[in-house]
């Protein structure tokens, strides 16, 4: 086993790295990575000397590469200076590589390419299918890969259970420490996402009424208008659990419900992010009929159902079994939270492209006007990050006094004048610094997949087909009817 990352000599300055990205002219590379690469290049994060080398099976040259980049990349990202532009092209490279085959030659050319810059950060981004991760591992580690100063970044899903996640973990553990195994969640790269910790720990007037005393309860959404067109062949055996709770929205939900840590450093937020992990209530056998809520959405508005998207897989009985949709009332039980449910949901078809935190806060507890309701903070991720506090304001005018709703709203965009960096931007150069605060441990994810694993098997137990809801609504009844049991709401209003 390789030692731990060294720490940068000057931290003042980038380290110069090379940066092997597996799966390097896919979808994610060349929609996420490649353009967040080419900002951090652009606000001169990126040391001179830093390389990018994609690997795939395509059997291109780097002129080809630099090609397709510059045909396809090029309309995403601001190009203000041609010559830098010129230059972030001559950074990349690409290894043709016969995954699990017989040949060796790509990874001789790699390690060809990569030879006699062994002072340089490794930095090796898996971003392709999970079976590959320990594979691909060893494959380095064999080819005399692995430096010290290597790191490994591995793109979700990790796993689809708790024992493959196990295993991977294991295997990638072998080969690299824990301290250079960079687990990656997207959503911890995102703006409000750090925000709510500065929201949280650097303002004092938060605190006193964050518990179960003041709020109410928390509703977690994160809902796109997309479909799944083209993603059958992933997405039937991901789902929605899978796919988006058990790493986005379980992110979210620890950073709500963490205790104060004592240093931002690596290990204090994580670590205080496991205990709530470990606090969620686990959701098992009959209850998960009543705690959850499975869709799937079926043609509507002229929008294609689920079954009916183009897809390069059959229909099977796991496309008609998969949800594209799901709701969960999750409990932490501890000091802080005991009777206070986080509502998570998530969904495809939706009617608006939105993520966001809601903090319900309870009623006052004595009322002397009419008409008043309780203050909600609301942290919003997309589409554009802010933070509100709905407020009760008199609404002008002489006689009865009359109550509104108001929200103080925060908008970063508008509040700041810099560029909000993409959730990757951040990451990438988190990973160049050799910062592994924002992704996550391995006892993190695999005590997500421990609550998660219990749900799915009583999901797969059931006969029932998830509940379908129109293309284009807010999910299937069923998820309204979750809160509406305890009188609630999801909030999906005119301000919302
Ligand atoms: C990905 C999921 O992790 O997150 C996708 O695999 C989903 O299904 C995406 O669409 C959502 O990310 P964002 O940043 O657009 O909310």
């Amino acid at each position: 086993m390789s030692p731990a990352v060294p720490t940068n000599p000057d931290p003042g300055q980038p380290h110069t790295a090379d940066l092997v990205v597996f799966g390097g002219t896919g979808d994610l590379s060349m929609r996420k990575l490649i353009p967040a690469l080419y900002h951090t290049d652009r606000d001169g994060r990126l040391s001179p000397e830093t390389r990018v080398i994609a690997m795939s099976r395509g059997g291109l040259t780097d002129a080809d590469f630099r090609g397709k980049v510059d045909a396809e990349v090029r309309d995403q990202v601001p190009i203000d200076d041609p010559e830098l532009w010129r230059r972030f092209l001559g950074r990349l490279h690409h290894v043709s590589v016969d995954v699990g085959g017989e040949d060796r030659s790509g990874w001789k050319a790699l390690a060809e390419l990569l030879a006699g810059h062994e002072d340089r950060d490794r930095v090796y981004y898996l971003a392709s299918p999970p079976r590959t991760f320990g594979p691909f591992c060893r494959e380095l580690q064999e080819a005399g890969l692995v430096t010290p100063r290597s790191r490994v970044v591995l793109e979700k899903p990790l796993g689809h259970d708790l024992v493959s996640a196990q295993g991977i973990n294991d295997e990638v553990g072998a080969i690299f420490d824990e301290r250079q195994i960079f687990r990656i969640d997207h959503y911890l790269g995102k703006e409000t996402v750090q925000n709510l910790l500065v929201l949280r720990f650097a303002n004092a007037f938060l605190e006193p009424i964050w518990n179960s005393l003041w709020i109410d309860h928390v509703q977690i959404t994160a809902a796109e208008t997309v479909g799944t067109p083209g993603r059958r062949g992933y997405y039937d055996h991901a789902g929605a659990l899978r796919d988006m709770v058990q790493n986005h929205l379980l992110q979210l939900l620890t950073l709500t419900a963490m205790e104060p840590p004592a240093r931002n450093d690596r290990e204090s937020i994580r670590d205080e992010k496991v205990k709530v992990l470990q606090a969620l209530r686990p959701i098992t056998g009959g209850e998960v009929d009543r705690f959850t809520v499975r869709g799937q959405y079926v043609a509507a508005d002229g929008m294609p159902g689920y079954l009916d998207e183009p897809a390069s897989t059959p229909t099977t009985e796991a496309s008609r079994r998969v949800e594209t949709f799901t709701a969960i009332r999750a409990e932490i039980k501890n000091w802080r939270w005991a009777g206070v449910p986080f509502y998570l949901r998530t969904g495809k078809r939706m009617p608006y492209r939105r993520s966001e935190i809601v903090v319900q806060f309870k009623d006052v507890p004595h009322s002397i006007f009419p008409g008043g309701s309780p203050n909600r903070l609301v942290l919003r991720l997309q589409p554009e990050d802010g933070i509100e506090l709905h407020i009760m304001a008199k609404e002008p005018g002489a006689g009865e006094i009359s109550l509104k709703p108001v929200p103080m709203a925060l908008s970063f965009g508008k509040t700041f004048t810099t560029r909000v960096p993409e959730a990757y931007e951040r990451l990438l150069t988190d990973v160049l610094a050799g910062n592994p605060t924002l992704f996550m441990r391995r006892d993190e994810v695999e005590a997500a997949w421990r609550w998660i694993d219990p749900i799915l098997a009583a999901w797969k137990a059931d006969p029932a087909l998830p509940e379908p809801y129109p293309a284009g609504s807010t999910g299937p009844a069923a998820a309204h009817e979750l809160l509406g049991r305890s009188g609630r709401t999801w909030h999906d209003g005119e301000d919302a």
